[in-house]
């Protein structure tokens, strides 16, 4: 008799997002690909009109908002969102713009298993308003990067990133849609990885095919 079961378990994915959620869709797309090791298996929001949820619905996967209004604390929002996120029994939690700042508890919680995208060249520019600190610094150059979070915002160690040349008539505007372009390819490869346990974090280190890494991989 022919077993139709898998061969081995998709990488149980939840996914926080505030927003647009272009990077949730990617990680969509990408999985559903049958030779991908992961599954996004429930979306989060911290805001009620995300359009990340929309999308959300379009693919099927369970959504939910919790809302931080509704704590009057940091530590009590994070908590609540714990047991939220922990029903779904996830392997990998991946910030795809939620627009929060995480507590120690939380990052503590999920250490080893957080995931971060940041539109810079971190440790360059940390925090919002990236694509603008470039334009003003006059870099010529800018990117972005997939990180594992830990407690110091955006100072996570990094994992992969992709670089963009700054062009003489480039804006804010121009600067966003060329490194979001890269974000939507690397997101889902870095979660591949995870996935595939190419990827993980020992301590502060982040490894690579088991090799430790001492700089983040340039794609
Ligand atoms: C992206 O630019 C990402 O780098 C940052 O937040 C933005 C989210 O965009 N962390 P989207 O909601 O995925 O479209």
């Amino acid at each position: 008799m022919l077993d139709s079961k898998p061969t081995h378990a998709k990488c149980r994915v939840v996914i926080l997002i505030s927003g647009n959620g272009s990077n949730l869709q990617a990680l969509i797309n990408a999985s559903y690909r049958e030779d991908v090791h992961f599954q996004p298996v429930a979306v989060i929001s911290n805001k009620t009109d995300a359009y990340g949820l929309k999308r959300a619905q379009a693919a099927g996967i369970p959504n939910f908002i919790l809302n931080h209004h509704s704590y009057s604390t940091r530590v009590d929002y994070d908590k609540a969102l714990i047991q939220e996120i922990d029903r779904h029994k996830p392997e990998l939690v991946v910030l795809a713009g939620f627009m929060r700042i995480l507590s120690n508890e939380f990052v503590q919680h999920y250490q080893g298993k957080l995931l971060n995208i940041h539109p810079s060249l971190l440790p360059k520019y940390r925090g919002l308003h990236t694509h603008q600190q470039v334009l003003d610094a006059g870099d010529h150059e800018h990117g972005v990067t997939v990180h594992f979070v830990t407690e110091e915002l955006d100072g996570g160690p990094p994992i992969v990133q992709t670089k963009i040349q700054v062009l003489d008539n480039d804006n804010a505007e121009s600067l966003t849609k060329r490194v979001q372009a890269h974000e939507h390819h690397i997101y889902p490869l870095a979660t591949e990885w995870f996935a595939q346990k190419r990827l993980y974090l020992r301590g502060n280190t982040v490894y690579f095919d088991n090799e430790p890494l001492e700089k983040p991989l340039l794609l």
